[in-house]
């Protein structure tokens, strides 16, 4: 694991746009994994201003997000889908058909999880996994549990983490109290784990995911496994390690 410390976010978000950019330029049809949340958009910037300046070209990438929510659907503000368009889709010239992100709308949410792992399995591998992290230490929306889940599947959120979600919402009341995400599997073996964390309220997850033993109850921890993993950290994200 290569752990890349910087002062600031704008510093952290240059770092990891630019392994995103190096990956698409050493592979035009590199698979790209995607993140939402609050800690990628300063990633998703700078990669929006380098398309402008005409420095790197999405045509030919493949994108797969790491999650959804389960009966939010693609048009609501709050949707996962809605804030990849927002944030990246709609500002860049990556082809929508092969971007990717789980249908939590779908009435056969097993059905659907079981597509989404053949869309993955499609692929030779994910190029690069861009990833936050919990404060609970979660990853994707693999939340802490007893057992580590391979595949995607659903899952129900954690008390932290609809509380951390609720920002995200006008009416705290509509947090969704389940997601659709990809597992363990994928990320763990995608060929660059790219976690990215910003933030004091990061610090403790970190300090367990970096020092801690390889466990279900810290779901990041599993990256250790993957050398090729880089965990960057803004200053107090990283305080602790
Ligand atoms: P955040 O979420 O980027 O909004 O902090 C990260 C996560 O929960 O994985």
């Amino acid at each position: 694991m290569r752990i890349i410390k910087t002062k600031t976010y704008e510093e952290l978000s240059l770092e990891a746009a630019n392994i995103i950019r190096s990956v698409i330029i050493l592979n035009p049809f590199a698979v790209v994994g995607l993140a939402t949340g609050s800690t990628p958009i300063g990633t998703y910037k700078k990669l929006i201003e380098w398309y402008n300046k005409k420095e790197i070209d999405f045509k030919n990438i493949s994108t797969i997000n790491l999650d959804e929510y389960v009966g939010i659907s693609y048009d609501d503000k709050c949707s996962y889908h809605h804030f990849m368009e927002e944030n990246l889709f709609d500002k860049i010239n990556v082809n929508k058909e092969n971007t990717y992100i789980p249908n939590g709308m779908s009435n056969d949410l097993k059905n659907e999880c079981e597509k989404y792992d053949n869309i993955i399995n499609s692929k030779v591998r994910i190029d690069v996994q861009l990833l936050g992290i919990g404060e609970n230490g979660h990853i994707g929306f693999n939340e802490p549990s007893d057992e580590f889940i391979y595949d995607t599947h659903i899952v129900d959120l954690t008390l932290d983490t609809i509380n951390a979600n609720k920002r995200f919402f006008d009416d705290e009341s509509k947090v969704p109290k389940k997601a659709i995400t990809m597992g363990i599997g994928p990320i763990v073996n995608s060929n660059i784990p790219l976690l990215l964390a910003s933030g004091k309220n990061k610090s403790d997850a970190i300090e367990k995911m970096v020092k801690g033993q390889i466990s279900s109850k810290c779901p990041a921890s599993i990256l250790g496994l993957n050398k090729n993993t880089i965990v960057i950290v803004d200053e107090e994200a990283g305080s602790k390690i």
